[in-house]
């Protein structure tokens, strides 16, 4: 476990996660063996997408969920942090490409880098920039985003990088709603 992972707020996060969805991630780890013995591509193809129950996520809150083997943080966000990402000139950023596997060669504005038009759905590798850290999040940091605190990165309430060594934005991954309350990651 990482430096960052053993923070307090992080381990909360997964506590949530695993009492809203361990229904899935049981199912799949159960299964896993199985398919493993079977057909080799098929147990890659069998993580390699997952799907997210979100209909326990309230505004102002996230959850962290285990996608090959990485933190993904789905953020559901409040008017205030949309606004605060919306109203960020471009010329204040970092990185001003929106890292976004969905929309690739797209710019960093807010309207590029979250899930939904209204912006209320913001999903990402939880994995810092620089060395690979496990930010904390929940408002954290300069910018009231995420705060990666190995060696000091501040990322928005966007997930972008606005300040400290991290060079990129936190990258969005392929996900989309599949219904009202279920994401589906890859
Ligand atoms: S790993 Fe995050 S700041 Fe270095």
């Amino acid at each position: 476990m990482s430096h960052a992972e053993d923070h307090e707020g992080t381990r909360r996060d997964f506590l949530y996660y695993a009492t809203a969805g361990a229904g899935a991630v049981t199912a799949g780890a159960a299964v896993w063996p199985l398919v493993n013995q079977m057909n080799p591509s098929a147990d890659v193809k069998a993580l390699a997408s997952i799907r997210v129950d979100v209909a326990d996520v309230v505004p102002g809150t996230q959850i962290t969920v285990k996608w090959l083997g990485k933190p993904v943080f789905i953020r559901r966000r409040t008017e205030e942090e949309i606004a605060a990402a919306r109203e960020t000139p471009l010329t204040d950023l970092v990185d001003t490409g929106s890292e976004n596997a969905n929309k690739p060669g797209t710019d960093a504005s807010d309207e590029n880098r979250a899930m939904d038009e209204n912006g209320e759905w913001l999903v990402m590798m939880g994995v810092c920039t620089h060395l690979g850290c496990v930010p904390l999040g929940d408002g954290a940091g300069d910018f009231n985003g995420w705060f990666c605190p190995c060696h000091g990165s501040h990322y928005d309430t966007s997930g972008r990088i606005r300040k400290g060594p991290a060079p990129k934005n936190l990258p969005v991954p392929v996900a989309e709603f599949v219904d009202e309350t279920t994401i589906k990651l890859g």
